[in-house]
C-alpha cells in the first residue's frame, strides 16, 4: 500500500520557525522518520509540502488514483479550509490528521478543525512521532489494498 504524506503552509520552514512551539525538528528529518516507519511497515510513501491551498487540493485529487490513505497536516488551512474538507471528502480516501502542536491547547482559532469531521481521526501534540503513528493506523487500514 501507498500513502501520500501531505504539509501544508509554512511546515518547508519546520526547524527555524518559531522553535519554542515545534521544535528544532526540520520537515525533512519528517521525512526521514517516516521513510524510517513505512519501510518497518511495509509501506511505500510520497512526501509532499505546498503552501497554496489549491497545490494542496490537487495532491488530494491526484492521489485518488495513486495512494490508498493519506498522513495530512495542513497547518493553519486546517482551521480556515472549506475547499480542503471538501476536497477530502470527494476523494473518499481514509485521512489521518496530524499536528507537531496540540491545537487544543493553543489559541481559540486552532481548536476548529475542518478537516477533523472527514478524517478517520486526529493525532495532535506528539510532534514529530504523530507523522509515525498516522502510518501505523493507517498500514493497518491498508493491508489488503
Ligand atoms: C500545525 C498547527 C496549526 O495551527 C498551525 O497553523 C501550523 C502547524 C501543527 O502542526 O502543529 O501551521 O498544523
Amino acid at each position: 500500500p501507498s500513502v501520500l504524506i501531505l504539509n501544508g503552509p509554512n511546515l518547508n520552514l519546520l526547524g527555524t520557525r518559531q522553535p519554542d512551539v515545534y521544535g528544532a525538528t526540520t520537515l525533512a528529518d519528517v521525512e526521514n522518520m517516516c521513510a524510517a516507519a513505512a519501510e518497518v511497515l511495509g509501506l511505500s510513501i510520497a512526501f509532499e509540502q505546498s503552501n497554496h491551498e489549491g497545490t494542496l487540493i490537487d495532491h488530494i485529487h491526484a492521489a485518488k488514483s495513486s495512494h490508498g490513505g493519506i498522513v495530512l497536516n495542513a497547518g493553519a488551512y486546517t482551521h480556515t479550509s472549506i475547499a480542503l474538507m471538501d476536497a477530502i471528502a470527494s476523494v473518499e480516501l481514509p485521512v489521518v490528521e496530524v499536528h507537531l502542536s496540540n491545537i487544543h491547547a493553543r489559541e481559540t482559532f486552532r481548536h476548529r478543525s475542518y478537516i477533523a469531521p472527514v478524517a478517520l481521526g486526529q493525532i495532535c501534540g506528539f510532534g514529530a512521532k504523530g507523522y509515525v503513528l498516522a502510518l501505523e493506523v493507517l498500514a493497518e487500514r491498508l493491508v489488503s489494498t
